[in-house]
């Protein structure tokens, strides 16, 4: 279908100082927990997005320096030449797409430990870290400056022999050297660059036209620039615009957004698409140089109200590119609601925070582009006539039927629930999670467009149904469910809970079951050990439905498995600002009618707690029943015809919504496939260790 000329004007092209964005389509910097140290992942998932008509994309946070060293993630690097060829890998798959290569230059001053480099962290005044790490950054005297210069200049000239279109520099997520400059909280320097704002900008404009003058013949030079610090000192119409103001005319870009990472990568739960508006409209209004900024857009009427209304000129994205890198080619084909929208639950931050490959709740193939070979939007012909049967449309379900659909499989879906979706259904109903429902709705739609589907809600089936209808392959997605008697990480046994003791699980609450002898406003206990966010969430819709809750939990903080996804320090902030009685490090010992013991994790010290009841989010159970049933009537499945059974999600081991679209991709993916062999995927492995070895060995 030929695109909606509504949408027009997001393909016109965009000059960027002496270079041309082919559309206003612009992958903004973001890390991907591949980086330097899964460089052919890093580089495939990059082109990819090329593919997928993004005009411009950028690598992540790149160090340009030893003393700033993020050992332990994997982000890119320019310290030398010997970091080249792997930025050469991405450029050229970027431009073999037609895409323009941005690199993000960065010295990262009081945020890097050095943990590798053991080098002293540098920052404008002698100061503690922002690490945990028990180490200070020393003042940089004079000299240190001109280094920082020279080493920022010299990593500019590599990015240009490297090929790259757009060189960045970079003062945002209060994170890196030249926007610690800028902050007096912590610059303190009484000499030209501390003191005044123009003082404190001096570094920032030194760099800037130093870049331009060593790269700029050939290269943009975007600046990155926290318009906006969310509950910090910089503010939009403060000196967030005072800098703007004075540097306004110098980089060939502007790329704004807010401080801090948090506030930048909102979730849904905390903010809607398009939040950051408010604080880089003014931006446009002062510079004549292109602006581009982000908010998560996944809609393209969004986008183009952005531009018509003068906030934008480029649609910044990392997560809506990350979902779906052909989101571009998507608008451009006529085919919006193909468009995989990003839901903004932020597990992609989760995998740069535990340094591995970047993975995406609604996107499967992300970060597998490379080392499994998956193509977004192209999966290989099926492999058989077979029919397959898939039991269970929990996000696990649905995207392996979609999937084996897409490779030709005639599937059918059967779902016991009347509703498809699974636990994706019912968490999506919970306060913050609305946009959840996208792993469903993208899924309902493009299974309601195949011929090759039938879906049957309401269909409960046993395994004499299963035997019966004698499907070749049979897929179960049964999903789990939750525990309600309070084992979990810190109790691995039962604990003692008397018979008239009120137990609620989470399961009835996610289900809107009645609460059974439960008064209106009840004190409630919500005790969580499952540490990710779905305890803070009905914590939440208690205290919304009227109950009082007290929130216990056996870590030292509120969910901190969320600290990946961004959100930690904003649910507990939620929490108490609810006026919930938070407990941590704590875990429950007992529970009695109307009472429940807690004990302290360190101390084994006892409380007691009057409640009415108590909720348990700890852990669930696999809904496996039916996959044993099956499995033991091996000679009943033969007869059947039934070649395989296979358990996939959360009913195989519950995990993340994220890790139960992957299973089901996973599985569609391998029927009938050539065996990749006992590891699955490609490794990076060859360091060249073993030619070396090969070499000594051999006396040359
Ligand atoms: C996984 C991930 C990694 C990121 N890494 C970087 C980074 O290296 N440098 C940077 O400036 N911003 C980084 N960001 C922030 C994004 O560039 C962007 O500003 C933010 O996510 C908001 O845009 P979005 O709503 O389109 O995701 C990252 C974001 C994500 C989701
Ligand atoms: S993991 Fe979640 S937030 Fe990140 S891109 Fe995917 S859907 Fe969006």
């Amino acid at each position: 279908m030929p695109r909606d000329p509504r949408y027009d004007i997001l393909f016109e092209p965009v000059e960027i100082g002496p270079v041309t964005a082919r559309n206003r389509f612009y992958q903004v910097p973001h890390c991907n927990g591949m980086g330097f140290r899964w460089p052919r992942s890093m580089a495939a998932m990059r082109a990819m997005k090329a593919e997928g008509g993004w005009a411009v994309v950028c690598t992540e946070e790149c160090e340009i320096h030893p003393t700033s060293d993020l050992s332990g993630f994997a982000l890119m690097r320019l310290w030398d030449d010997s970091d080249l060829p792997t930025h050469e890998l991405m450029v050229e798959g970027v431009h073999a797409h037609g895409a323009l290569a941005g690199i993000q230059l960065v010295h990262n001053g009081l945020s890097s430990p050095n943990r590798m480099s053991r080098l002293a962290p540098l920052g404008p005044s002698p100061m503690v870290i922002k690490d945990i790490d028990p180490i200070q950054a020393r003042a940089m005297d004079k000299s240190d400056i001109r280094d920082l210069r020279r080493w920022h200049r010299e990593a500019a000239l590599r990015a240009k022999r490297a090929g790259y279109d757009i060189v960045y520099v970079y003062a945002a997520h209060d994170m890196t050297l030249l926007m610690h400059f800028l902050l007096s909280r912590y610059n303190q320097r009484t000499d030209e660059y501390g003191g005044s704002l123009k003082n404190r900008v001096r570094l920032i404009r030194e760099i800037l036209e130093e870049t331009k003058e060593a790269v700029g013949d050939t290269c943009a030079v975007a600046f990155r620039f926290a318009v906006h610090e969310v509950g910090g000192d910089l503010a939009y119409d403060g000196e967030g615009r005072e800098v703007v103001d004075m540097l306004a005319e110098l980089p060939d870009l502007w790329d704004v957004n807010v401080s801090a990472w948090e506030d930048d990568s909102l979730t849904s739960r905390f903010g809607p698409q398009g939040s950051q508006e408010d604080f880089v409209a003014f931006v446009k209004q002062i510079t004549t140089k292109p602006v581009v900024g982000v908010g998560r857009f996944t809609s393209p009427d969004a986008m183009v109200s952005q531009i018509r209304r003068g906030v934008l000129d480029l649609i910044g994205a990392a997560r809506p590119s990350i979902a779906d890198p052909f989101l571009p080619r998507k608008i451009e084909e006529g085919r919006i609601e193909d468009i995989r929208e990003c839901i903004g639950c932020n597990i992609c931050t989760t995998a740069d925070y535990l340094a591995v490959p970047m993975r995406c709740t609604q996107n499967p193939t992300m970060g597998e582009e490379w080392r499994r070979g998956w193509h977004p939007e192209r999966i290989p012909a099926a492999g058989s006539d077979d029919a397959v049967l898939v039991v269970g449309a929990g996000p696990a379900g649905l995207e392996c039927a979609l999937a084996l659909a897409d490779r030709g499989y005639r599937v059918t879906l059967a779902e016991a629930r009347a509703e498809l979706g699974g636990r994706v259904l019912l968490e999506s109903r919970l306060p913050g999670l609305a946009e959840w429902r996208r792993v469903i709705d993208h899924r309902l739609y493009r299974l309601s467009q195949k011929a090759n589907v039938e879906t049957y809600p309401a269909s409960r089936l046993s395994a004499d149904d299963i035997l019966d209808f004698g499907f070749p392959r049979v897929v179960l997605a049964t999903g789990a469910r939750w525990r309600a008697d309070a084992v979990g990480r810190a109790n691995r046994l039962p604990i003692p809970i008397a018979d008239d003791a009120t137990m609620i699980s989470p399961d009835a609450i996610l289900t809107g079951a009645p609460l059974d002898g439960l008064a209106p406003k009840s004190r409630l206990l919500v005790y969580d050990d499952d540490l990710y966010y779905l305890a803070g969430v009905i914590a939440e819709k208690l205290v919304a439905d009227g109950h009082e809750v007290v929130f216990a939990t056996p870590a030292p903080e509120v969910s901190p498995w969320t600290h990946g996804t961004l959100e930690q320090a904003k649910i507990q902030a939620r929490l108490l600002t609810l006026g919930i009685d938070v407990r941590c490090a704590r875990s429950l010992a007992a529970v009695a009618n109307g009472a429940a013991t807690l004990a302290c994790v360190y101390t084994g010290a006892r409380e007691s707690l009057a409640i009415d009841a108590v909720v348990p989010v700890t852990a669930r159970l696999p809904n496996d029943a039916l996959h044993q049933a099956l499995t033991a009537r091996a000679d009943d499945l033969a007869r059947a015809g039934i070649r395989s059974v296979t358990a996939i999600g959360d009913c195989h081991a519950p995990a993340t919504i994220a890790a139960a679209v992957h299973a089901g991709h996973l599985y569609a993916r391998q029927l009938d496939a050539p065996d990749p062999g006992p590891i699955g995927f490609r490794r990076e492995n060859d360091w060249g260790i073993g030619a070396a070895r090969n070499t000594a060995a051999n006396g040359s």
